[in-house]
């Protein structure tokens, strides 16, 4: 049978003040995927990381990206089918784009065995597939990042329109605090109208949050990574969020907030330095407030997907 291996990174999703339509890749950390071609027309997905998984393909976010490659393909391969083996690294319901990273690394891996018959911009939409399975809408914030890497603008998801942001070299210190919230139950709690005077200000920040990506500009960066919508909502179910945005830019972060539907804060730094320092003040809160936590310090993974072999 051939077979593929693949790597696909954890992504932040919104990047504070893009909602659905901001998303940014990490180099760290990653799920490890094989993926091989069967002449059968079936998918099946195990893994080999404890986490459970859906038995039914369709319900299962590598198992129903691959389902609409089939019925996409329709008549012209019949007897295609696919068998996944996942080694998931990114922990499902930590808000850094796990099901995400099982979609795109699906559609990835597929396309590869395929002869590249596809698009990267096919593939979010058949990655997008995944996201409906786990969050109950298609978004493409993290899969269209893990699958082009660097910083992605989803401009529209219904037609697919998405830019590439020249990405800075930045270090992203991530905090996962051991609580599992489902994206679908943080969508679920927002507020469905939005004041105009909101929008006014929170589409100034994503304006000037691009424009500080593409000029490097790390003061436009810090002003602009700040969500007046969403944010005030989601950060009651995550202990401990004033006082890490508080004190990790005492520390010198350009600023950072709720990584996708949380609970994972991440913060940007121009230096490793910096970051280390940011890392110092997230571990004191969560030790402080007694919970659990993970911590990360990487930086921003430009290639999306790697395929191996
Ligand atoms: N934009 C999505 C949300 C990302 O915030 O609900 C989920 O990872």
């Amino acid at each position: 049978m051939q077979q593929i291996t693949i790597k696909a990174p954890a992504t932040v999703a919104n990047l504070v003040c893009g909602f659905d339509v901001l998303g940014m890749a990490l180099e760290e950390p990653c799920d490890i995927m094989q993926v091989g071609l069967l002449d059968e027309p079936f998918v099946t997905v195990s893994s080999r990381d404890g986490f459970p998984l859906p038995s039914d393909p369709a319900q299962n976010t590598a198992g129903a990206p691959l389902l609409a490659i089939m019925e996409e393909l329709g008549a012209s391969r019949p007897g295609l089918g696919f068998e996944v083996l996942i080694d998931k690294k990114i922990k499902p319901g930590s808000g850094i784009g796990s099901s995400a990273a099982s979609a795109a690394g699906a559609v990835v891996a597929a396309n590869h065995l395929l002869g590249n018959i596809f698009s990267k911009q096919d593939l979010v939409r058949f990655a997008m597939f995944g996201e409906k399975v786990a969050s109950g809408v298609k978004h493409a914030d993290n899969v269209a990042p893990c699958i082009f890497g660097g910083i992605t603008l989803i401009r529209s998801i219904f037609p697919l329109d998405i830019v590439s942001i020249p990405a800075p070299s930045l270090y992203v210190t991530v905090v996962h605090p051991q609580i599992e919230v489902r994206t679908a139950d943080a969508r679920q709690i927002l507020r469905k109208n939005v004041l105009l005077k909101d929008a006014i200000r929170q589409w100034g920040n994503i304006a000037g949050l691009v424009a500080g990506l593409m000029r490097d500009d790390h003061e436009l960066i810090g002003r602009s990574l700040e969500d007046v919508i969403i944010e005030p909502v989601r950060s009651i179910l995550i202990p401990g969020f004033d006082e890490v945005k508080r004190q990790c830019k005492e520390a010198g972060a350009l600023g950072g907030g709720i990584s996708g539907s949380g609970p994972s804060i991440f913060m940007l730094s121009r230096d490793a330095a910096i970051a280390g320092a940011v890392e110092g003040c997230m571990k004191g809160i969560y030790e402080k407030i007694g919970l659990s936590y993970h911590t990360y310090i990487t930086t921003i993974n430009r290639e999306g997907v790697k395929v191996y072999s």
